[in-house]
């Protein structure tokens, strides 16, 4: 696996890639590195359906706010690069902060509406900090396909949305959700919880399953739906809550009505740590 730093450089690595092969498909994988089983899922992904694959491994400063936990946030880069190589990645961009953001850096890829909703709301400028960092990466290694995980459904409608408005030559895939053997989807921050927390952040989990069951039942109220999500999660006495919401996927706008398939978002504090999950439910049978 060859590893670059330099955007130039990577420039470079991505188009001599296209000229060994001119009809050969790239897919990206973006991290911020502290890889698991979820980031690997989407390297996998890539694997099966691009010829080359290329990662990225960069704590983006841009999306963290003040009191953010971004110089806290686990950095693992030996270890991920072993993963990465096992994985068959081919390339890894690696960039320092000075490299993407250089001082003279002005432009900045806000979509203002959609990612003001969910972690929108209460991590301000996050999806800011999101969006302008993908566009690089997206300009940079011009993939074909960049694969995103369903954990980060918030995240995936607005890069779907940036996607869309700057005519982007690509497609995002997005993978399913990878769980721990206990429910609780996996993310680098899971390795901040303590044994008594990570039992408590059990009840996002719960209580999604405890919305799919009710929609499985008949359950059609948003309000009750969500009364459910609440519910569940104050039974873990010691989770606070950021948001429980049934969503528009694509808008993530609540709703009043239940529609054919709706996101049903949680965001809360355990600890220190904030942990999000989700699920799609579907009121309607899906067409095979
Ligand atoms: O999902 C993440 O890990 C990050 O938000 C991403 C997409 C790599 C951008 O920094």
């Amino acid at each position: 696996m060859q590893i670059v730093t330099s955007p130039r450089a990577m420039r470079a690595a991505c188009k001599a890639l296209q000229r060994v092969v001119p009809s050969q498909t790239i897919g990206l994988v973006p991290t911020m590195g502290a890889l698991h089983e979820g980031h690997l899922s989407l390297v996998r992904a890539s694997r099966q359906q691009c010829d080359r694959t290329v990662a990225t491994i960069f704590v983006n400063p841009l999306q963290f706010g003040p009191n953010e936990d971004f110089t806290r946030y686990p950095r693992t880069f030996q270890q991920d690069c072993e993963l990465l190589e096992a994985e068959g990645v081919d390339l890894l961009f690696a960039p320092a902060s000075e490299e993407m953001y250089p001082a003279q850096m002005q432009t900045i890829v806000d979509v203002p509406e959609i990612g003001g909703r969910l972690d929108g709301a209460s991590r301000q400028g996050h999806f800011r900090g999101v969006a302008t960092v993908v566009c690089k990466l997206f300009n940079i290694i011009q993939p074909d396909r960049a694969f995103f995980g369903q954990k980060d459904a918030a995240q995936v409608a607005v890069l779907q949305a940036m996607v869309r408005d700057l005519n982007f030559d690509l497609e995002l895939v997005v993978c399913p959700i990878v769980r721990e053997a206990n429910g609780l989807a996996m993310s680098s921050r899971n390795r901040y919880l303590s044994d008594e927390e990570r039992k408590e952040a059990q009840a996002l989990s719960r209580s999604l399953c405890s919305v799919q069951r009710a929609v499985a039942e008949g359950q059609r109220s948003v309000t009750t739906l969500r009364e459910t999500l609440l519910h569940e999660l104050a039974a873990a006495a010691s989770l606070r809550v950021d948001y429980a919401d049934v969503v528009d996927p694509n808008t993530l706008e609540s709703m009043s009505e239940l529609p054919a398939s709706a996101l049903v978002a949680v965001a809360a504090w355990v600890g220190q740590t904030r942990l999000i999950d989700n699920c799609i439910v579907h009121t309607e049978e899906v067409a095979l």
